[in-house]
């Protein structure tokens, strides 16, 4: 029997690429630990939105809640302009299974590929909580005289108590158990007089319940600036929806680029999907080329998730292995294609029997 059941669902462009190196890493480490995944593949995604108007079909989200994981790679296709697909099948899959904790680790592996000066592997090691079920994500609002001079356009900030204060909570618990010493809040209160005020006032409120750590708040366009001048500094973050998708970026770029960028999405104690931070890279899909590092390292979150640390650890082994060596992707500086990079990652993990 299969120690977890997984449902995988690639998406598009290099989602598929990417996930496709995820899978082989995952048979790896199953034929090393003996602890083998049933792996269930889903063809949600562009195309299939594009064939039969299907995004999730009826009952696609318990489905997916059914597994102990789930994966999924990338969506957005130009053929799909407004997104639709890629709402309902990411966006509703956070949104209907609560998963509202959006964990994006930011952690250098080798100074070679951080832009900034002088900042060495370990320097960076940054645990950035996103508010991942509100904010300006609920897809709230509307249009007035659309199309016209006078057209109006409403995008509504949705901030509840319970919201902030199980996401602001889940960091500090965060910080507690990984002996982690200060949790920085960032929002822009100093503007949003109502929704992130709400933030400031649940911050200091929970904060006082963590004596043990330290705490600080700093707006979002502060925080951004300090993420590049002092990236040593940031231990744990916590922030709202879309800050949070903003500053996770600039946090992939100082751990190498977007090819790098990991994440979970979860809701403690219930369902939980993983999923590379990067998008589909219409431009790079299905040309291996892109970097499957972000969605090898998603892999490792979603081991660590399991409770499958012997897995965890050595997928990270050979990743850092493949860095050290120069087996990467070009956006890395190297020279292989997203298959032999698995492979090498994959034999890797073999050969660490
Ligand atoms: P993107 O992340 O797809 O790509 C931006 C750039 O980052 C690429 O051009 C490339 O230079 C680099 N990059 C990203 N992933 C890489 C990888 N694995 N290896 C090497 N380089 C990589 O962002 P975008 O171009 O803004 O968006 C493309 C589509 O993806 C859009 O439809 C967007 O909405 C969608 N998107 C989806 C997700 C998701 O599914 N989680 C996340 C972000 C964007
Ligand atoms: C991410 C992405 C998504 C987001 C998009 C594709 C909806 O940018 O996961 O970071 O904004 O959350
Ligand atoms: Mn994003």
């Amino acid at each position: 029997m299969a120690y977890k059941r997984i449902a995988v669902v690639p998406g598009d462009g290099i989602g598929v690429d990417v996930t496709a190196e995820a899978v082989k890493v995952m048979h790896a480490c199953g034929d090393v630990t003996g602890r083998k995944l049933e792996l269930k593949h889903y063809d949600y995604g562009a195309e299939k939105y594009l064939a039969t108007g299907i995004s999730m079909p009826p009952g696609g989200y318990d489905d997916l809640a059914s597994y102990d994981a789930i994966f999924m790679g990338a969506f957005g296709d130009p053929r799909v302009p407004d997104m639709r697909h890629a709402a309902d099948i990411l966006l509703g899959t956070r949104f209907v299974l609560d998963l509202y904790v959006n964990y994006r680790p930011i952690v250098l592996f080798h100074e070679r590929l951080c832009p900034l000066k002088a900042i060495k592997a370990g320097d960076i090691d940054i645990a950035i909580f996103r508010e991942n079920t509100e904010g300006l994500y609920v897809g709230m609002g509307g249009n007035f005289k659309k199309n016209t001079p006078d057209e109006i356009a409403i995008q509504e900030d949705i901030n509840t108590r319970k919201g902030v204060q199980r996401i602001i909570e889940y960091a500090f618990d965060f910080a507690v158990k990984n002996g982690r010493k200060k949790v920085c809040m960032s929002d822009k209160s100093n503007v949003l007089s109502y929704g992130h005020d709400l933030w400031q006032r649940v911050f200091k409120e929970v904060g006082a319940k963590y004596p043990q750590i330290q705490t600080s708040h700093m707006y979002v366009d502060a925080l951004s600036m300090q993420l590049i001048k002092d990236p040593k500094a940031f231990d744990v973050i916590v922030t709202c929806n879309m800050f949070g998708d903003i500053i996770t970026d600039i946090g992939a770029q100082l751990q190498g680029g977007l090819g790098m960028a990991a994440s979970a999405n979860i809701h403690p104690g219930g369902a939980a999907m993983f999923e590379p931070v990067h998008g589909s890279a219409p431009k790079y899909a299905g040309k291996d080329v892109a970097n499957p590092f972000g969605a090898i390292l998603t892999t490792q979150l979603m081991y660590e998730h399991l409770e499958m640390k012997d897995e965890a650890r050595l997928l990270e082994n050979a990743v850092k292995m493949a860095i050290r060596e120069n087996q990467t992707t070009h956006d890395l500086g190297g020279s292989l294609g997203t298959k032999a990079v698995g492979d090498y990652v994959a034999r890797a993990i073999r050969s660490s029997r």
